[in-house]
């Protein structure tokens, strides 16, 4: 089926029209109450490189230049622009869009790209004003944006170059398409200028005839038993087509990626769990319309009192929010005697480490279009599963898999945030019942109620080691608050006991962790997975123990550090590919070099493992004239898959990338499971090599046009893990792990100035996009560290947007230096370890860390800024 296009959102109503130039051409539009310039672009004019990210003037996704002057069109009303002059991206003169484009590219400076086009506009007006290369300018100017990929830190190096571009005036930059894509080469981006100049269409660019759009009613109680849903008011507005309930559902009313526990719309009768609960879908002619007419679905609640503690949770006397209880899944093992062994031990750390909730803060809002046809329903998505979201919304419809079918258009950024399905099977039921198409965008407030978050944990510790500093012995309780649903929970938990040991050889190990159901907004799957909690714990014990020895805190890990030979905290006999040891190694100058240094080193899983499988699959399809499709089930969500399979297939076959295309569909054949547990490169790359192999060997005796209509599967199946607490030899519970040390220097004044992270990714098969990959990542794990929060009294979040979350802004964040090294990997395709997380597991312990050595305070509890208010200096 031919993709939808971008184009006209929706009939307006008009009250009254407004004059003024768009890109040099006069307009006059109607508008109506309440119709920003955003709108007006977007729905009226199809210009849509300018996006909604949040609608509150925090993210500088929407950034245009109103006469001249950078202004964010979501917060211009629309009465605002009359005789004014607008420019947006697509207006911006050739070669300067040709140039900031090539820059970004170069630099690396986009991966999910959903940010890029905002900012290129405003990098457009340093531009004009000679600053680009000016570093104050720049860190102000993007004070209004946000990016949650990069850490900023390569916009900034792509504004000086291509600053220093357009100041000798050269017409365009070396380095953007450039020639070099072989596999350990920093290939360019794929469609990386078309995403870096707002071509790439995004799911709510998307429009198609007929298109309705839908709109979400949610609980305004975490905790209340639904009497009635009244939809008559909201059938008679303006517009209304329908409006869905749970009775409308035909098929399963209940969802979940492990467990189905999530219901896709509450039913009267029933008690919601949080505040994210689903009770009715406004189904309109406009999103403004299908949007108001959600206020006037009225609610007959029974307000209920809501479980937000999970330790009161578990109590016997506490109500049963599911109903197998409140305990979703516990998880423990054990290796040794590690009572004999605290006992025995020279010094005995006992602590209890807290951390918080946070948001994804994916800059792209959850947004879907499903069209019926003939062939069944066709998703366009934005998720990290398409086949997945497949399974489940089939479940839903009442339909088997194969009537419905699941493209990834683009992911405007992710971190584990979509994994879970989130509106996919509302937007699908509601195309389903009217068969038309529908389009349903959530507004930034209901996104952040609606998907899950990183799980607050509260750890529980005991750790010992001998008098020289050798760990004799770690038991760990971990009991995370997992919210109103399953999610991945469960296996949060599980990887958080997996890895409560750290990087470290610890011979005695006790460990449980139990996930809790309470009314809170759900916890499921965030980079990290689990781990940069129980990271925050075990390397604030080790500095503790450090001092209580008499050693320093490099050397304290240097005797602990996993070796080849050694065990992991599950078991597992680490391999030759072991790189800790090296990152550590790697960061001696670094650390020995500050007067005010932490520490701390990071492992962490590739692929699901404990017991489940990993799949990698791809296939190629030759099309005509000698063009080819690269198919995966995989979700490139910003971290440079697409581009990396591209540099796998022509390295095998000699082929130009430029001949390929690459897309995730929920074809059969190429399933893949989620994109999640940094897997995808290390196992697609590989099934892509063998597929790759084949094809070549076709080459040989013919070229590519003369093969068209040929397809080459190639799959990497790892199957050998076995969970936690099995009972062997050898318990090989991950095929695979990454590796890292960072350290963090303050300053003086106790402010970070830079971090140096060594990383091990067994083969860089991209390394500007590993560098990438890490510097976001630590951008993340500062937040984390210091000033992230996502805090839910009595189960309400107490934020309503972007600007409460505490992300940081371009000018907080410190140097980064980034040391690559390559350690090669058994399992992992060309030898590649995952990336994706492991950038931010040490990050925050390596914080505290640092703040340890500047004021001699250990820190047990993030966010950490509020006791330490000058750690993030503004530059
Ligand atoms: Fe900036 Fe994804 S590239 S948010």
């Amino acid at each position: 089926m031919t993709r939808p296009s971008p184009g006209r959102v929706g009939e307006v109503a008009a009250v009254a029209t407004v004059s003024f130039t768009v890109n040099d051409r006069p307009v006059t539009l109607a508008w109506e109450q309440g119709a920003t310039l955003l709108d007006l672009l977007r729905d009226e004019l199809r210009l849509t490189a300018a996006k909604e990210g949040c609608g509150g003037g925090t993210c500088g996704c929407c950034t245009v230049l109103v006469d001249g002057r950078p202004a964010l069109a979501c917060q211009k009303p629309a009465a605002q622009v009359a005789g004014r002059a607008v420019v947006t991206l697509e207006g911006l003169p050739e070669r300067q869009r040709r140039l900031l484009a090539a820059a970004f590219v170069a630099e690396g400076a986009l991966q999910c790209g959903f940010c890029t086009p905002g900012i290129v506009v405003r990098a457009a007006s340093l531009l004009n004003r000679g600053k680009a290369g000016d570093r104050a300018a720049v860190h102000r100017a993007l004070a209004g944006h946000l990016c949650r990929c990069t850490g900023y830190l390569p916009i900034v190096r792509a504004l000086d170059r291509a600053g220093q571009a357009w100041e000798r005036g050269v017409e365009t930059l070396p380095g953007g398409q450039a020639a070099a894509h072989g596999v350990g080469t920093s290939a360019p981006r794929y469609r990386g200028e078309a995403y870096a100049l707002g071509e790439v269409p995004f799911v709510a660019d998307l429009v198609v005839p007929g298109m309705l759009h839908a709109a979400v009613v949610l609980s305004e109680h975490p905790r209340a038993r639904v009497r009635a849903v009244h939809v008559s008011e909201a059938l008679a507005m303006p517009g209304v087509v329908r409006v869905l309930t749970a009775a409308d559902v035909p098929g399963r009313r209940h969802v979940g990626l492990i467990v189905d526990d999530w219901p896709v719309l509450v039913a009267s009768g029933e008690a919601t769990r949080c505040v994210g609960d689903v009770l009715a879908v406004v189904v309109a002619d406009s999103r403004r319309r299908a949007r108001r007419a959600t206020a006037a679905i009225r609610v007959d609640y029974q307000v209920l009192t809501p479980v937000t503690d999970p330790h009161a949770a578990l109590a016997p006397s506490a109500p049963a929010l599911h109903e197998g209880g409140n305990l979703l899944e516990a998880c423990a093992f054990a290796r040794g005697d590690v009572d004999a062994a605290l006992a025995s031990s020279a010094h005995v750390v006992r602590q209890r480490f807290t951390t918080q909730r946070i948001e994804h803060a994916f800059l792209e809002p959850e947004a879907c279009l499903a069209v019926p046809g003939p062939g069944g329903l066709t998703v366009y998505s934005q998720g990290q599963g398409v086949h997945d979201d497949q399974r489940q919304i089939a479940a839903v419809l009442g339909l088997p898999p194969a009537a419905v079918q699941v493209e990834l258009v683009a992911t405007g950024g992710a971190f584990g945030g979509k994994e879970d399905l989130s509106i996919q099977a509302h937007a699908a039921l509601a195309a389903h019942l009217v068969q038309r198409p529908v389009s349903l965008v959530l507004t930034r407030a209901d996104s952040l109620r609606l998907h899950p978050k990183r799980h607050p944990l509260i750890m529980d510790y005991e750790v010992g080691c001998d008098g020289e500093g050798r760990l004799t012995a770690v038991r760990a309780r971990l009991v995370g608050d997992t919210g109103a649903y399953a999610s991945v929970g469960g296996k949060v938990l599980e990887r958080a006991a997996g890895h409560c040991c750290g990087p470290y050889r610890v011979p005695n190990v006790d460990v449980e962790a139990r996930a809790v159901y309470t009314n809170n907004p759900p916890c499921g799957a965030m980079r990290g997975f689990g781990v940069p909690q129980t990271a925050f714990a075990i390397e604030g014990c080790l500095d503790e123990l450090a001092a209580r020895v008499g050693i320093d805190r490099f050397k304290i890990r240097s005797i602990n550090v996993l070796r080849p030979g050694d065990r992991f905290a599950t078991g597992q006999v680490m391999t030759a590919s072991c790189g800790v040891a090296a990152t550590l190694e790697a960061v001696r100058d670094a650390f020995y070099g500050a007067r005010h240094a932490g520490i701390a080193c990071g492992i962490k899983n590739t692929g699901i493992g404990n017991g489940l499988e990993d799949t990698g699959r791809v296939r190629l399809r030759v099309l005509p004239q000698g063009r080819l499709e690269i198919l995966t089930g995989f979700t490139e969500m910003g971290q440079g898959l697409f581009t990396i399979l591209r540099q796998v297939v022509a390295q095998e076959t000699g082929l130009d990338p430029g001949c390929m295309e690459v897309a995730t569909r929920s074809e059969l054949g190429v399933e893949c499971g989620m994109t999640t547990a940094s897997r995808a490169t290390a196992l697609a790359s590989e099934a892509a090599r063998r597929a790759a192999a084949a094809l070549a060997a076709d080459l040989a005796a013919a070229p590519a046009s003369a093969l068209a209509g040929r397809e080459y599967l190639g799959e990497y199946v790892c199957n050998f893990t076995v969970p936690p607490g099995t009972d062997a030899v050898n318990p090989i519970t991950h095929l695979t792990f990454g590796y890292a040390t960072q350290v963090v220097v303050l300053d003086g004044d106790g402010a970070i100035a830079r971090v140096v992270a060594a990383h091990d990714v067994g083969r860089a098969i991209n390394p500007l996009a590993c560098r990438g990959q890490i510097e976001g990542a630590i951008h993340m794990g500062l937040g984390y560290a210091l000033s992230e929060d996502f805090p839910c009294p009595d189960g309400r979040p107490a934020v309503s947007g972007l600007k409460d979350l505490g992300i940081l802004k371009a000018g907080e964040m410190p140097e980064v230096e980034v040391r690559l090294l390559e350690v090669p990997d058994e399992v992992g395709g060309y030898g590649a370890k995952g990336v994706g997380e492991i950038g931010l597991v040490p990050t925050a312990a390596a914080v505290a860390s640092a703040l340890r050595a500047f004021d001699g305070r250990p820190r047990t509890a993030l966010p950490m800024r509020a006791d330490a208010p000058r750690t993030l200096r503004r530059r």
